[in-house]
This record gives C-alpha cells, sequence and structure tokens, in this order.
C-alpha cells in the first residue's frame, strides 16, 4: 500500500469528469417522495408560511398538481389530509368519504402511474390531536391500532398504493396488514415509519396539518432522540408484522440510524427529511446565509449516503428541477 507522497488523493478531485466518474453516491428524481398537504374547500392553493413551496391544496387543485409532479418524473407522493371536523374518536380519518380518500381518487384518476402514499395516523382528525384515541388521559394502543386499520382499507379501497403508519402505536403495521389482506387488498404495500423519533423538527408540519397535542406531548408513543438500538428494535418488529419498507423520521439528525437500518436489514429503507429540515434550509437561504440549491442537494446526497433507498422531501420539486441533467 502506498501512501504520500506517492498516493495522492486529490487526483480523483481534479476535473469534473474525474469527480463524476469516482462519485460513489448519486441521488436521482427516482428517490424522491413528495408530500402533499389536501384541504377542504373549492380552489385554495394557500404557501404554508414555514415552509415555502408547500402550499394548502384542495381536491380540484389535485389534477393540476400531479400534472406537475408527472411532468418532473417524480415518482410518488405521499398524501396528508386536514379533515373539515374533528372529534374525540378522529372518525374523519376512516370516513370513505373522507379528504384523503376523495384526494387519492383524484389523482388516480388523473395520473394513474403516479405512485400515491397515504400518511396513516389520527392526529390531523382528532380534536384533542394525539396520534391514537384517549382513554382515561392516555392514549390508548389497542383501540388505536383498531381505528389505524380501518383507516388504512379506507385509503386502499380509494385506490392507494402504499399506506403509510406514522402513528407508532405498537402492533399497528401487523393489524393494517391483516385488515388489508381479509379486504382482498394483498397488493397494497405498506411502509412503515418504524423508527419515528419525538422531534421538535416537527414544528412547522403541525401548523401545516394542524396536529398539534392540544394537552402533553408525544413522548410516550414516538421513540427518544436517544435511543438508537431501540430503533433496531422498532424496525425490526416492523418487519415481522409485514412491513414491506421502513422509515427513519426525521432525517438529518438520524443519519447513524439509517445507517445501522441499512447494515441490519434488506428491507427498502426510506428517510424522511422532515419540515423543520426543510424551514431551516429556506430560512437561511431567504437571508442569504445558505445557498439553497446546494444545501438541498447535499442534505439529500448524505442521506442516500447513509444507506436510504428513499426520500421524502418537501423538496422533492426543486431538487427534480436541479437534478435534471
Ligand atoms: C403525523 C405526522 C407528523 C409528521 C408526519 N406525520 C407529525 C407528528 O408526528 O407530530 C411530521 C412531518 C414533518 O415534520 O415534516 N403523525
Amino acid at each position: 500500500m502506498s501512501s504520500f507522497p506517492e498516493m495522492r488523493l486529490r487526483r480523483l478531485r481534479r476535473t469534473e469528469s474525474l469527480r463524476r466518474l469516482f462519485r460513489e453516491t448519486r441521488v436521482t428524481v427516482d428517490d424522491l417522495i413528495l408530500p402533499l398537504f389536501v384541504v377542504p374547500g373549492q380552489n385554495v392553493k394557500q404557501e404554508i408560511d414555514s415552509m415555502p413551496g408547500t402550499f394548502h391544496l384542495s381536491i380540484d387543485q389535485l389534477p393540476r398538481e400531479a400534472e406537475e409532479i408527472a411532468r418532473l418524473c417524480i415518482p410518488a407522493v405521499l398524501l396528508f389530509g386536514l379533515p373539515e371536523n374533528k372529534d374525540e374518536l378522529g372518525t374523519a380519518a376512516y370516513d370513505s368519504g373522507g379528504i384523503v380518500q376523495r384526494a387519492v381518487c383524484e389523482l388516480k384518476r388523473q395520473v394513474p402511474d403516479l405512485v400515491v402514499i397515504t400518511d396513516v395516523c389520527l392526529c390531523q382528525y382528532t380534536s384533542h390531536g394525539h396520534c391514537g384515541v384517549i382513554e382515561n388521559g392516555r392514549v390508548d394502543n389497542d383501540k388505536s391500532v383498531a381505528l389505524l386499520a380501518r383507516t388504512a382499507v379506507t385509503h386502499a379501497e380509494a385506490g392507494a398504493d402504499i399506506v403509510a403508519p406514522s402513528d407508532m402505536m405498537d402492533g399497528r403495521v401487523g393489524a393494517i396488514r391483516e385488515a388489508l389482506d381479509d379486504s382482498g387488498l394483498s397488493d397494497v404495500m405498506i411502509i412503515s415509519y418504524a423508527a419515528k423519533y419525538a422531534s421538535a423538527f416537527y414544528g412547522p408540519f403541525r401548523e401545516a396539518a394542524d396536529s398539534a397535542p392540544q394537552f402533553g406531548d408525544r413522548l410516550s408513543y414516538q421513540m427518544d432522540p436517544a435511543n438508537a438500538r431501540e430503533a433496531i428494535r422498532e424496525i425490526e418488529l416492523d418487519i415481522l408484522e409485514g412491513a414491506d419498507a421502513v422509515m427513519v423520521k426525521p432525517a438529518l439528525c438520524y443519519l447513524d440510524v439509517i445507517k445501522i437500518a441499512r447494515d441490519s436489514f434488506s428491507h427498502p429503507l426510506a428517510a424522511y427529511s422532515v419540515s423543520g429540515e426543510l424551514a431551516m434550509i429556506k430560512a437561511a437561504a431567504q437571508k442569504g446565509w445558505l445557498d439553497e440549491r446546494r444545501a438541498t442537494l447535499e442534505l439529500l446526497t448524505a442521506l442516500k449516503r447513509a444507506g436510504a433507498d428513499m426520500i421524502v422531501t418537501y423538496a422533492a420539486r426543486e431538487a427534480a428541477r436541479w437534478l435534471r441533467v
């Protein structure tokens, strides 16, 4: 083995062509999943303050959005719904005529090839803002799981290709798989938010989705940011319960977890670059403190380098344009 001065690693970086040839990691538009927020009403296309470039969209706007997304070659969207009404049990989440269910139909009608993933959770739909139902002041795991499974089935019946439970209740992946199979929906995939942490970086999203808990916090169901070994156990359980792919969320602070997940499992792995990650870059770029394009592409590259196969990012549209050769 030679060392300096015989070996000079700067040779690998001398020209752009050499750098292209020696590049180990590539982000492509094929890796990207774009979240969409669907709201009631007509003619709504309202930018979310803390998430520049992300909009509240009414269902009538979806055909145009879907066409643009398809034109950019982004393969998939992840749908979040804001319902007309909330209640204790989050009933609007599993209403077959609910906001997400109707949005899925509309997207599938317009662009059948676009992969439609739905976020399965109750927090946008419950009056208390928790991801499950409350019993004696606490989020009741098993009752919540039953409602989440119902929600997933209605999304799949509407035409969703993939359901993505983000609630972090124990056993929900198994319950959803069983409910889908019992309903003749065995082709519908599950991407589980397997290692989802209780993160401050969800701040802008909770404003966008109107889903902040009205009392307490999510610490009794989302993971402690200090734990990585526990993430392996979470992922392992979801895989045993039938998850087709697993997700780590947030992404940027959890590159080690992405790496461990990649090294420990052969399942497809997604990373969710959350609203706070976008907000940091957007805000700094607006102040002229960061180059938005370089920072965004560096972040996405880092997630792939750590081992993610797919990336959920609000910057998917921008990235798709920047990545186009
Ligand atoms: C719903 C859900 C959340 C996010 C995705 N699904 C919020 C939360 O758990 O409080 C966060 C997404 C983001 O910040 O971009 N459970």
